[in-house]
């Protein structure tokens, strides 16, 4: 006679200790409802926003860039910054990120001012084979900006190519005009306008940006974006300047993240700006520590 499944499994159970059965069931809870690490604030509070059962998130590397940004402003001081997107196109990521910067003001007390760029007119003609201008053609991704005018709530739109947009925005950060820079999302597609953006922020003055800013690059995942190409090919152009400035992936934090995240492709999007030589750079950040003491579950040596 066949012994039933569930038969099966106690038969098997009542034979595991209780300490076996405790790390089975972690094991089951980390594949079934994935738990954010405890030591990035970030992390936990992307978490919980998802488990307050508001549906997906839209946008949630926003979300996540915002928090991390907010979790660093606070360690140095500062009740504002500027949030960025390069890309605006429809303006769905602009919406979102103006929606997750009303949420972080009212948690964390960080006010967000957030600036879109765009050119208005979708992408520009190519001028650098890194481009992709085999994928990537003139006038793709054009923005209705009568369409998402009224969907803006104090938020900034600057439109023109921003090679020539992106250097006076940056001067309103230095002036003190505009907060500091906080949090950037990255959507051009292109080499061309990345390359633009990141030399302009890279020449910001010490102290007019977070000491570490994150960044999420939104395109670099397949074809036709590879490590020589796009937004991949700027971050390495960038990190050819001075040492103190340097942008680093985060690496393997989608397995750092509670949720859907745990699963998700964007999560291996996301770097951060260092600058290295900001006065505030070490000002503590709140975290989590890990207790490393020694566990009880873990089995004695034998004795020889
Ligand atoms: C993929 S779309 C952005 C999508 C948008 N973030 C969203 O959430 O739907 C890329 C945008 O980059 C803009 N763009 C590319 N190069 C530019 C440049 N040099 N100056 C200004 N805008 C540029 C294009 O106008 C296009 O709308």
């Amino acid at each position: 006679m066949h012994e039933s499944l569930i038969a099966r499994v106690g038969r098997r159970a009542a034979g595991v200790s209780p300490s076996r059965l405790v790390h089975l069931a972690a094991r089951v809870r980390e594949v079934v409802a994935p738990q954010p690490w405890p030591f990035d604030e970030a992390a936990v509070g992307l978490y919980r926003c998802e488990q307050r059962g508001r549906g997906a998130l839209p946008h949630p590397p926003y979300l996540y860039g915002l928090l991390a940004a907010a979790r660093t402003a606070r360690a140095v001081g500062a009740e504002e910054i500027t949030a960025l997107e390069f890309g605006v196109a429809g303006g769905n990521g602009l919406r979102a990120l103006q929606e997750h910067a009303e949420s972080v003001r009212s948690w964390y007390g960080v006010a967000v001012t957030v600036v879109g760029l765009d050119s208005g007119h979708g992408l520009l003609p190519a001028t650098d084979p890194r481009d992709s201008p085999f994928a990537l053609p003139e006038g793709e991704f054009a923005m209705d900006q009568a369409a998402l005018a009224p969907h803006l709530d104090g938020t900034e739109l600057v439109l023109g190519d921003v090679g020539r947009t992106v250097g006076p925005l940056m001067e309103r950060v230095a002036s003190g005009e505009l907060p500091p820079l906080g949090f950037v999302a990255h959507d051009l597609d292109v080499f061309t306008g990345t390359h633009a953006t990141l030399q302009a922020i890279g020449a910001l003055p010490t102290g007019a940006a977070l000491p570490r800013v994150p960044m999420y690059f939104d395109d670099i995942s397949g074809y036709p974006y590879t490590t020589a190409t796009g937004e991949r090919a700027a971050i390495t152009a960038f990190n050819e300047g001075p040492e103190r400035r340097r942008i680093g992936q985060v690496e393997n934090l989608e397995q750092t993240l509670g949720g859907s995240a745990r699963w998700a492709n964007w999560p291996r999007h996301m770097f951060v700006l260092h600058t290295f030589d900001h006065p505030d750079y070490g000002a503590p950040e709140k975290v989590t520590q890990m207790d490393l003491g020694l566990r009880s579950t873990l089995r004695s040596p034998s004795r020889p």
